[in-house]
């Protein structure tokens, strides 16, 4: 059982000088719970308002009339409280260090540059029309440029829509006319592992698509200085249009629930949706998350290697780290190259104090040997963190081991797009850590879990993981689209928000996380609906059918399994796997690359037509043996023919 693994105490050391110790952590969970509006209010001051909230909390999980609303009387400015007002203090610190893709680059920019360049980008978007309310949308390389354009964004009170560089034109296209996008931001390419992606291409190709003529202005940073085309009246350098703008630019007073950004994510069916998330109660949550979790101390080098284009970014490159005057490490590579030290050369090189990644990228540095990271010392590092899927206790004790020298505790943080900031989370100083679970709710947070019906279940046991009360960092709807924010989340469980993840629950009141309930997959982190890829598979013509599963992979966590029927006529050939596979990639982006494709003569289905998935799974998983009841079928001899299949293949 894996109550019996190893247990970490908490370090005295660490805990002598944490923000929160175990009676700390205890007295302030239990306020924050007992008095949510109390607690808000005083943590709520760690923001500078140009209008202080009176009313703090205005939330309902009533499913006729969701409606989440934190500090809605107060106005602030997100960019203002992660730069001007560190400026006097902090003006000459480095706010964020830039590593490159090439080890040879690297760059610091101070918060006083960090406001200067913010700034003209305010003031260039201005001229392109921008105003409050309107829509930005962000393509871009792991570059400042990135952190700058979704500060200046906020700055004039626009809204800005990551896209995750990786995603293809398609992606890019149903962003830019679902958030109805007048401006694109791009670069002319991006560079990861000593490779160019062509960005900008992607953007032409995406402005070609139905719909996306909306979109005015395409603003370009010159990264690479490779070949493109260029749509004159379309397209403009950046440094031609932000270089000469003023420096200064006057903030927009913006209500604290008003949007700050859209941020796309895939769900159990349909198209991905773009979840809004509002400007006061994420800035207070992020903020305070970044603090207490990773027990920030001043003037220590934080790096969260996640992309900017995943909430991860969001919160804990960017907003989290910038509202508490840090010192934020943003990397353009891979952990991969040039070798695989990377990761623990950069920690020498800059001294990261906090090194804040995921377990798919463990685990294939584990693969590699204990040896792996042999070229650097990190004797900086203090604190490790984890985020994106479950870490197995084997990833855990080696990340502790080899990475962290067996020095520093491992926060692993369990949370989501829709929650904003951490949820699940050890305090530093305060949570004794057993590997594999994300041990205890945050401040605010009320974690349950329940059965298949909604009944509350007590005690150690195991079961859907749910949300009981409304907490600042929450997602506030689904852009356009409320009803649906509301049947996703809120239709399972009467006055619950469900996450979609089972967990278990052990006799200490720890929770660990067993992974997604739905048709939800997690490959390295990143995540994905099986009907998004089922449905750009069935879009080609060979294909009559598809089912998409996960099953365990090494390295990925999850690895991506699709079973095809063909039309009538169609050669399954290894040629057509491989061209299914380019599909997909073009379709989605590289992040869905199929890993398995099996031919399916046709596929498990109730007699209500219903695909079971459980069997799939199952086969995907080479647990032929344990397939359970298959008599409800509408033709049991499919399963024997595909685990036939499965070892001919
Ligand atoms: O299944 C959980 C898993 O990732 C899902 C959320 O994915 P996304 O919205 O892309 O956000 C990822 C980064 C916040 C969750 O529903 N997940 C995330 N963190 C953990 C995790 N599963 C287990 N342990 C974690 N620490």
């Amino acid at each position: 059982m894996s109550e019996q693994q190893n247990v970490y105490p908490v370090r005295d050391d660490i805990a002598a000088n944490a923000w929160a110790d175990e009676k700390t952590y205890a007295a302030m969970y239990q306020r924050s719970v007992d008095d949510p509006e109390g607690f808000w209010a005083e943590h709520a001051k760690r923001l500078d308002w140009m209008k202080v909230p009176n009313k703090i909390k205005n939330t309902s999980f009533d499913r006729n009339n969701v409606d989440i609303r934190w500090f809605e009387d107060g106005e602030l400015n997100v960019a203002v409280n992660c730069i001007d007002r560190h400026l006097e203090k902090r003006g000459e610190q480095t706010a964020i260090i830039w590593e490159g893709d090439d080890p040879n680059d690297a760059k610091h920019i101070s918060y006083r540059e960090l406001y200067e360049h913010t700034n003209q980008l305010a003031n260039a978007l201005k001229e392109l029309g921008v105003s409050k309310g309107d829509t930005v949308t962000l393509y871009m390389p792991m570059i400042p440029e990135a952190a700058m354009a979704m500060l200046a964004c906020a700055r004039i009170g626009a809204v800005h829509s990551v896209v995750f560089g990786g995603f293809s034109p398609d992606a890019v296209a149903q962003r830019v006319i679902g958030a109805n996008s007048t401006l694109v931001i791009t670069a002319d390419e991006s560079v990861r592992g000593g490779k160019q992606v062509p960005l900008k291409d992607n953007v032409d190709a995406a402005l070609t698509r139905d719909g996306t003529d909306v979109c005015k202005n395409v603003l370009v940073v010159k990264r690479t200085g490779g070949d493109i085309d260029w749509k004159e009246g379309r397209d403009l350098w950046f440094a031609d249009l932000v270089d000469k703008q003023s420096t200064e630019c006057e903030p927009e007073a913006v209500g604290a629930e008003d949007p700050l950004f859209i941020l796309y994510t895939s769900g159990s069916t349909g198209a991905p949706k773009g979840l809004k998330h509002t400007t006061g109660g994420y800035l207070t949550y992020t903020a305070m998350t970044h603090q207490y979790v990773f027990d920030y101390q001043d003037g220590e080098v934080f790096w969260c290697t996640a992309d900017v284009g995943w909430v991860t970014g969001h919160s804990y490159i960017v907003y989290g780290p910038l509202a508490n005057g840090a010192t934020t490490l943003m990397f353009e590579g891979v952990p991969s190259y040039p070798s695989h030290g990377r990761i623990g050369d950069i920690v020498d090189k800059h001294n990261v104090n906090i090194l804040y990644t995921a377990p798919t990228a463990v685990r294939a540095l584990m693969a590699h040997g204990d040896n792996v990271m042999d070229s650097s010392k990190r004797d900086s590092l203090r604190l490790l963190g984890s985020v994106g899927e479950p870490i197995n206790p084997e990833a855990w004790e080696w990340f502790y081991r080899v990475i962290g020298n067996g020095k520093c505790p491992i926060v692993d943080t369990w949370w989501q797009t829709e929650t904003g900031g951490i949820m699940i989370s050890p305090l530093p100083g305060a949570t004794p850590l057993k590997p594999g679970s994300a041990t205890k709710p945050f401040f605010g947070v009320q974690p349950a879990l329940v059965d298949n019906e909604g009944n509350l279940l007590e005690g150690a046991t195991e079961g859907n993981l749910v949300i009981l009360d409304s907490w600042p960092g929450q997602a506030r709807s689904i852009w356009d689209d409320h009803d649906r924010f509301v049947q996703t989340y809120f239709s399972t469980y009467d006055n619950m928000y469900f996450t979609g993840d089972g967990c278990r629950r052990d006799e200490d009141g720890y929770y660990w996380i067993t992974g997604r309930v739905d048709d939800v997959l997690n490959v390295s982190g990143h995540r994905m609906g099986t009907a998004e890829i089922e449905s750009s598979l069935v879009a080609h013509d060979a294909v009559a059918e598809a089912a998409v599963v996960g099953y365990p992979h090494d390295i990925k966590g999850q690895g991506i399994y699709i079973y095809v029927t063909l039309n009538d006529g169609i050669d399954p050939t290894d040629e057509l796997k491989k061209e299914l596979t380019k599909w997909v990639r073009k379709d989605i982006g590289p992040i869905a690359s199929p890993d398995v494709i099996q031919w399916a003569p046709g596929l498990p289905k109730t007699r209500s037509g219903k695909i079971m998935r459980r069997i799939l799974r199952k086969i995907a998983a080479n647990e032929c043996d344990g397939l359970g009841d298959t008599s409800t079928l509408a033709d049991p001899s499919v399963v024997d023919e595909l685990i036939e299949q499965r070892v001919n293949q």
